[in-house]
């Protein structure tokens, strides 16, 4: 499974004994690199990078560290490899051979399914293409690149997969992945949460923890899938993504020396914590709440038969499918989802599939924020950080536009609006986030809102030259 980098556009799928696809795909790779230049990571075209690359899919070969100059990291097309004989394991066709092409009758979801996960991995390039110009620090500056690069990456894995299976209209989705721009008036991306800004550090670090981690079930989701070309390269995406995760809750983590501040000062007062150059924990809460809310909203409406038809046919498993203890179809299973009210129902669990994978999801979010709160702790900050309800601030499925607080609690129109302020991020404290952001390039050196990391990539030193700017 070594990748070849001798060919225009490295991959472990031997592209070049299938000519029309390689063409093709050389015919897309330019489109890409504009796309790269016009919308990736501003200014770093001269840079060189401390990344990792894979040069194969093993545990040996996938993490190979070295200085790059960012246009030349060579994006290219790794999937897992095959396992002989793989069966299907859920849904209506359980027990069957695993598929390596594309059913016809299933072909119009497989599609829609890879182009909603291909649309969010350059949205998020998009989302955070200034941030370089204000990174705290040299190490960060690079963790942020590894991760742009990195969603290139998935966004060739998705373009492949299209190109190989779905013919004409495969090619057209591959070029409109393109043609989308987060946040654009007239052609946005697909999803909701990958057309808001990510306009600084804290949000960086709060998307890349809440975000990427709906990512991560996503494709945990997909790697179950039947269509073994698709759950090969998810699983393939699942190794990257585990850093971008990590460096979200490494990047909060940090930014929670406010609490030794608060210690050396003897305040809570956000005022005073402000004027000494830390953010203030509450203001860290409200970024907190707007990141988690957005990103729940991503896994879509609570009862969905589009849910119920993917899992029944297939396409896409439930997180850990075969750590279930059950018969994996799910027919006369059921699950309870929230009313308007608060209230649970009972829904047959075939439908409320997006729930149990939003379920599933703030489960694993709020160990995190557990290893936050240690921090705290451990500095004797009488504070808590939390995870909102799932029904707080929601904009999909029947919690939409409730009047929910953080806590759970429903509350009139008129406590919402006058709670908002402590609620979500305030104009003043976004304002205030971004008047900390000014850029640090000395080695070693860290802007002050933020502390040091407790490891170099790659065991590398602190003041390592993690980019060059040349
Ligand atoms: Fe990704
Ligand atoms: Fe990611």
């Amino acid at each position: 499974m070594t990748i070849n980098y001798s060919e225009r556009i490295p991959n472990n799928v031997n592209l070049s004994e299938d000519r029309a696809l390689q063409r093709a795909l050389e015919g897309w790779q330019p489109n890409f690199l504009n796309w790269w230049q016009d919308m990736g990571p501003e200014g770093s075209t001269n840079y060189d990078v401390y990344l990792r690359t894979a040069v194969s899919v093993d545990a040996q070969g996938w993490a190979q560290f070295d200085h790059v100059k960012m246009p030349d990291y060579r994006w290219g097309i790794f999937l897992n490899p095959a396992k002989e004989g793989r069966k299907i394991h859920f849904g209506d066709h359980k027990g069957e051979a695993a598929w390596d092409s594309v059913p016809g009758e299933y072909r119009a979801n497989l599609r829609r399914i890879i182009v909603t996960q291909g649309d969010t991995e350059p949205a998020s390039v998009e989302q955070q293409r200034h941030l370089g110009l204000t990174a705290p620090s040299l190490y960060d500056l690079r963790n942020l690149f590894q991760i742009n690069v990195e969603e290139g990456r998935h966004l060739w894995a998705m373009v492949y997969l299209l190109h190989k299976y779905f013919g004409r209209d495969g090619r057209e989705e591959a070029e409109d992945l393109l043609a989308r721009n987060s946040g654009s008036a007239d052609n946005p991306r697909i999803l909701e949460a990958f057309n808001e800004k990510t306009p600084d550090w804290l949000s960086f670090f709060m998307f890349t923890y809440f975000t990427d981690r709906d990512g991560k079930f996503q494709l945990k989701a997909l790697s179950e899938s039947a269509f073994d070309p698709l759950a090969r390269t998810t699983q393939f995406m699942l190794t990257e993504e585990a850093h971008h995760m990590f460096v979200g809750e490494s990047g909060v983590a940090r930014i929670l020396r406010t609490a030794q501040v608060m210690k050396e000062l003897g305040t809570d007062d956000p005022q005073r914590l402000r004027s000494a150059g830390v953010i203030d924990l509450p203001t860290i809460q409200r970024y907190l709440n707007f990141h988690f809310s957005k990103t729940v909203d991503l896994f879509g409406a609570d009862e969905s038969s589009n849910a119920a038809t993917f899992y029944s046919t297939g396409l896409k498993g439930r997180y850990d499918e075969e750590k279930h203890d059950d018969d994996h179809v799910l027919k006369d299973s059921e699950y309870r989802v929230l009313s308007a009210d608060l209230t649970e129902r009972s829904v047959p669990m075939l439908n409320a599939l997006n729930e149990v994978l939003r379920d599933d999801y703030i489960k694993d979010s709020a160990s995190g924020v557990g290893r936050w709160n240690r921090i705290l702790n451990k500095a004797g900050i009488d504070f808590e950080l939390t995870v909102p309800h799932k029904a707080f601030n929601r904009n999909i499925g029947p919690l939409a536009g409730l009047t929910i607080s953080p806590e759970g609690r429903v509350v009139s129109q008129e406590q919402w609006q006058q709670s908002q302020s402590q609620w979500l991020p305030t104009p003043e404290d976004r304002a205030f986030v971004q008047s900390l952001m000014g850029r640090v390039t000395e080695q070693g050196q860290y802007a002050n809102y933020i502390a040091p990391p407790s490891v170099g990539i790659n065991k590398q030193p602190m003041d390592f030259d993690y980019v060059r700017f040349n």
